[in-house]
């Protein structure tokens, strides 16, 4: 394999750091990388493998003969510049909500629909989905394949960290300062102070009361699992746990499902690690993650008063899982796929 051009937009925030943390262990050979963030970053060093690369403001760069571009700034900057890494010949990573839904983007889980990479996208850009969206589908993917389903309804308990750093340092200030007796800082990146709280909205709330999280959650799992009619609803809820997303996930099905059937169908799922009797104790929470590379699932039972009802719930770092890991495994995909080249 040759070696590759990298390049890390958002290589400051939480998503970036940690893709830079996976890259430098991952299979990829790396030939140059380019840590960007904005300008208030320029000169920040950071140690890979071997070497110490300075970050450089994204404004200052010409062409980079970049291989594969990762973005992790938002979607203001993504729309701006995934479409000219892309015209420079880059294979775009984005992890913004800027082109998931379009659909000549390719909105990609590994684990889930590979095949959806399998020729390079006609744009250059191929999408890495929303953290909520990537655990969901990778715990119910063996049983929504192998199983009717007749709606999912599920409520998220999403942690500070997918909020971004200004989330994370929002809520160690916050509990901080409440722990002290003073007011601390006022809410800034959530809408009510989070510490010691719980907050019934993630993103803004639309005219009909929805958010755009929710609405994301449904469309995304729609294009991924190739279902365009899932019936699907969330409600998104901010918790105050710095980084672990939670899932209560109820799956209606067409008939009675049996609890033997879903257990072997979840135990045999690749990534998935299973908290059932005889299989592995207690149940996932996130402070408490081992094995952050998987997708956890544990009370795993069905409905007693509905035999067609089943409830699970999922838990899976948001900032592996939900963002870094997602797109590193887009690359080792595309590489595999010799899509980089083509
Ligand atoms: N956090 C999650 O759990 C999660 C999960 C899935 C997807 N995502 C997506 O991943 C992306 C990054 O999120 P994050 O949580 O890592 O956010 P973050 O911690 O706030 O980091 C934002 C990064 O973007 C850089 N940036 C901001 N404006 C810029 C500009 N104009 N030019 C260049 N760089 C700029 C920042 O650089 P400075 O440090 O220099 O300001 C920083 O490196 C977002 O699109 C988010 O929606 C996040």
């Amino acid at each position: 394999m040759r070696p590759f051009n990298i390049s890390i937009v958002g290589a400051t925030g939480v998503v970036g750091a940690e893709l830079t943390r996976l890259l430098e262990v991952s299979p990829i050979p790396v030939n140059r990388l380019w840590l960007l963030a904005s300008r208030n970053s320029a000169g920040r060093q950071v140690k890979f493998r071997d070497e110490i690369c300075f970050v450089e403001p994204l404004d200052d760069i010409g062409d980079l003969e970049t291989d594969i571009a990762f973005l992790c700034a938002g979607s203001a900057v993504s729309l701006e510049w995934a479409p000219r890494f892309a015209a420079q010949g880059a294979l775009v990573i984005d992890n913004s909500n800027a082109f998931r839904m379009d659909p000549d983007v390719p909105l990609v889980v590994p684990q889930v629909n590979p095949s959806a990479l399998s020729d390079r996208p006609r744009p250059g850009i191929v999408a890495n989905p929303n953290c909520t969206t990537i655990q969901l589908v990778r715990a119910v993917r063996p049983l929504v394949t192998a199983l009717d389903v007749h709606q999912i309804i599920l409520a998220t308990y999403q942690a500070a960290s997918g909020a971004g750093r200004m989330g994370i340092d929002e809520l160690r200030n916050g509990t901080r300062a409440a722990l002290d007796g003073s007011s601390g800082p006022p809410a800034a990146r959530f809408p009510v102070p989070l510490p010691f709280n719980v907050i019934p909205q993630v993103g803004d709330i639309d005219s009909e009361g929805g958010t755009l999280e929710e609405r994301k959650l449904a469309q995304e799992t729609r294009k991924i699992l190739a279902m365009p009619d899932l019936r699907l609803t969330s409600s998104c809820v901010r918790v105050p746990v710095e980084n672990g997303h939670s899932e209560a996930v109820y799956i209606e099905f067409e008939k009675p499902v049996r609890l033997e059937q879903v257990h072997q169908l979840l135990a045999q799922e690749a990534g998935v690690r299973l908290y059932a009797d005889g299989i592995r104790k207690g149940y996932p929470t996130p402070r408490f993650l081992a094995n952050p590379e998987d997708v956890h699932v544990g009370r795993v039972r069905v409905n007693p008063e509905n035999p067609r009802g089943l409830w699970l719930w999922v838990v899976a770092d948001n900032l592996q899982v939900g963002a870094a890991l997602n797109a590193l495994l887009i690359a080792q995909l595309a590489i595999a796929n010799r899509v980089i080249e083509k």
